[in-house]
């Protein structure tokens, strides 16, 4: 079989940049919409702490975004040296208090246990889906919040009308908030899922046999257009930064053009999974008030 054959066989059509813009406008119209529909603004609350640079500008991203869609957000920053109990206070009194959902950034100092700090948010407003709760209802097939990059990933490809029943989908990343969530959402639609990891064997012939490629090892430009069989469906959701302090993901932004050519899709970096993953919070906080809140 040639490559062109190849391709015509191959389950998803021809080569394209997976690119989010429209499909951001469109769903930031429909959360206004849902959002007009409610007796009250949905809340968000944000809690933040000390100053990193990166961090900073995701929490400022996720603000303007609830402020587009008409939800109400808080911030609460805190010093990077603030003690735990401080933090669980905190967490006590939004749980209690008049707010849909409420998400600890990560990573935090040293000095504070993540785990038990996350844990601590009340399941239904814990809308990262990070929590025991929600990552068990994910496991056993219940509806529960899912973490937002992989709810991301997921509306990515539907829009796109790229179906992964029966499809091999192999994703590199086994963290707790990409690859394992990932992992439950793509085994519900059917998919038949290979987690990778730094010490899987014979990354290339994995790389090369599968459908879907779903990358999180953030690593600058690192894979090539030639390490991807022609129709692979890649979706890069590093964000890393290349020696001249450029934005990039794991795959060589200019190798995009040859894997287009060669019939593959690809969820750009910048411009892709990032907005996703910021629009699913936001949807997210939406459905957990939509569940809460009377309707007009
Ligand atoms: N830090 C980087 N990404 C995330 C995220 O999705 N949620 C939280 N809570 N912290 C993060």
């Amino acid at each position: 079989m040639n490559t062109a054959d190849y391709i015509s066989r191959h389950i998803n059509g021809e080569g394209k940049i997976l690119e989010v813009k429209e499909l951001v406008e469109n769903k930031t119209e429909e959360l206004k919409d849902r959002v007009s529909k409610l007796n009250r603004k949905p809340k968000l609350a944000i809690i933040r702490v000390g100053g990193d640079y990166a961090s900073g500008k995701y929490v400022a991203n996720k603000i303007k975004r609830c402020k587009e869609v008409g939800i109400e957000s808080e911030v609460i920053h805190f010093p990077k040296d603030v003690d735990q109990m401080t933090l669980e206070w905190e967490i006590l009194r939004l749980n209690v208090e008049n707010t849909d959902g409420i998400l600890l950034q990560l990573p935090l100092p040293k000095h504070l246990d993540e785990y038990y700090l996350t844990n601590l948010i009340e399941t239904e407003k814990d809308v990262d889906g990070f929590t025991i709760g929600n990552m068990g209802k994910l496991m056993l097939n219940q509806e529960g919040n899912i973490a937002c990059t992989p709810k991301g990933i997921m509306t990515i490809l539907k829009e796109n009308h790229i179906d992964v029943n029966g499809k091999d989908v192999l994703i590199i990343n086994r963290s707790n908030i990409v690859g394992k969530p990932l992992s439950m959402l793509m085994l519900q639609e059917n998919a038949t899922v290979t987690i990778a990891h730094s010490k899987t064997k014979d990354l290339e012939t994995k790389i090369w046999n599968a459908d879907i490629v779903v990358t999180a090892i953030g690593k600058p430009n690192f894979f090539e257009a030639k390490d991807f069989r022609p129709g692979t469906v890649i979706i890069d959701v590093s964000i890393n930064f290349d020696e001249n302090g450029k934005m990039c993901g794991d795959v060589k932004k200019s190798d995009y053009d040859r894997l287009v050519e060669k019939g593959c899709k690809i969820s750009p970096v910048p411009n892709g999974i990032g907005q996703m993953t910021v629009l699913s919070l936001i949807e997210q906080t939406i459905e957990i008030a939509e569940r809460n809140i009377c309707y007009k």
